[in-house]
């Protein structure tokens, strides 16, 4: 008897690995067939994967479902001192009180008067790039951008700045789920996060003695004036801060301007229009998710797609697909610039996630993008794409490795 092919598509969606490297380049047409399957797809990690837009959202924002479990879920056995874990891993109250922390070192307003210190510095790197004609985008925007805004935030010295970048890639990669590392991503892991700990814990001590206006100082100073912040604490929040400052925004700035060049008319029209520079980084995040999933874990017995999951039950909510999601965004594979400009309607994309996580850095991280793209514009140049990307071994950061271009003066 012959299968219809939508049955047989539809049977490799429960069955196929949504997760091998050789769909990196483009993984959105699995993720379309597998939506359109299933809600939730029971994986080898034996937890669900949700793939639709409205079930995530739901999700996200219900704090039944905790973020305090991803090591069990994703890094079973690891000790905490190798994979130190911030309030992005914790529930409330202590998720509450850390994050009332630092938060107002990241709101709109304080992030605002970044703007000419991240327009001095996009301007430096651009200048850099025209003058090597031809380069690598990924080591000379891409990282730079939001590791040295981040570190200098923290106050952590410019010249640390290659040591921080080594121990974050390293820490990065340990992010994806342990079944998916090698041996020696583990190590390099693990070796990486005490640096990382032994770093700040020296100028943590270094800024107690003579304080600066930085990040670290202030947090020393919470630290050593009540019991709101321990030490163990104030250092995890440090590597968070850097970690995820920078080795999520690398991303949006290289698969954002991928985009871009692979949609010309979009780019045409933005050098047109540069007042659609904020929009487009909006369509940026959604289109190719920078941060391409998250977990939780349900606290209590809770019923989700039809579904019973069991206080204990873990779910991967991802955000690639929930962002292509055609319930969720009309034409959700079209690139288009505009989407998040004309349409005060239009779905939240949730490469922020929703809920008590709401991204910390997002008005960093959309300064630094949109920056970035007006500078793009504003020189009028254009960048050339090479054939071959190759994408990092990643899942939940997603991006490229390298981004060869060149500029041609229009
Ligand atoms: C949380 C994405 C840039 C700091 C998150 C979460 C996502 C995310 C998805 C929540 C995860 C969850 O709910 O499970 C991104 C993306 C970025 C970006 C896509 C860039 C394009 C930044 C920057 C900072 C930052 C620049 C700078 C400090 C944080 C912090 C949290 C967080 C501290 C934890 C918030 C909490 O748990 O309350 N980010 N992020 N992020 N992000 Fe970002």
């Amino acid at each position: 008897m012959s299968v219809p092919d939508t049955e047989i598509a539809k049977t490799e969606a429960v069955t196929f690995d949504a997760f091998d490297p050789k769909h990196w380049p483009d993984p959105y047409p699995r993720y379309a067939v597998t939506r359109e399957a299933t809600p939730l797809l029971r994986t080898p990690l034996d937890v669900h994967l949700v793939t639709r837009y409205e079930h995530q959202a739901a999700i996200l924002q219900d704090n039944n479902w905790s973020h305090a479990h991803e090591a069990e879920l994703f890094h079973p056995g690891v000790e905490h001192t190798d994979l130190p874990t911030s309030f992005l891993w914790m529930d409330p109250p202590d998720h509450t009180r850390l994050r009332g922390l630092v938060s107002k070192a990241f709101t709109p307003r304080t992030v605002a008067d970044l703007r000419p210190r991240v327009e001095r510095l996009v301007a430096e790197l651009f200048d850099k790039m025209v003058a090597a004609g031809e380069f690598d985008l990924v080591p000379m925007l891409a990282y730079p951008l939001p590791l040295t805004i981040i570190a200098e935030l923290l106050g952590a010295p410019a010249e640390d700045h290659p040591d921080l970048q080594r121990w974050s890639h390293a820490l990065a990669r340990g992010f994806d789920p342990d079944p998916l590392l090698s041996p020696d991503e583990r190590d390099a892991r693990t070796q990486a996060a005490r640096e990382f700990v032994a770093y700040f814990r020296e100028l943590i001590g270094r800024r107690r003695v003579s304080p600066r206006a930085d990040l670290i100082s202030e947090l020393a100073r919470v630290e050593e004036q009540g019991d709101v912040l321990t030490e163990d604490e104030m250092l995890a929040t440090c590597v968070t801060l850097l970690v995820a400052g920078h080795e999520t925004s690398v991303n949006l700035v290289s698969n954002g301007i991928l985009a871009l060049m692979r949609n010309p008319g979009q780019y045409a029209l933005l050098r047109e229009r540069p007042e659609l520079a904020a929009p487009a980084v909006e369509e940026m995040l959604r289109y190719d998710s920078p941060v391409h999933m998250t977990t939780r874990l349900a606290l209590a017995a809770t019923e989700v797609a039809g579904h019973q999951f069991d206080a204990g039950d873990g779910v991967v909510l991802l955000f690639g697909s929930a962002n292509r999601d055609p319930e969720a965004f009309p034409d959700p594979d079209r690139f288009d610039i505009t989407r998040y400009a004309t349409d005060a309607s239009v779905n939240r994309h949730l490469t922020f996630s929703l809920g008590i996580h709401y991204c910390l850095g997002a008005p960093l991280a959309r300064l630094e993008m949109e920056t970035a793209l007006r500078e793009l514009v504003r020189r009028g140049i254009e960048m050339a794409e090479t054939d071959e990307l190759v994408y990092r071994p990643n899942l939940v950061l997603r991006g490229i490795k390298t981004f060869p271009a060149r500029f041609t003066q229009t």
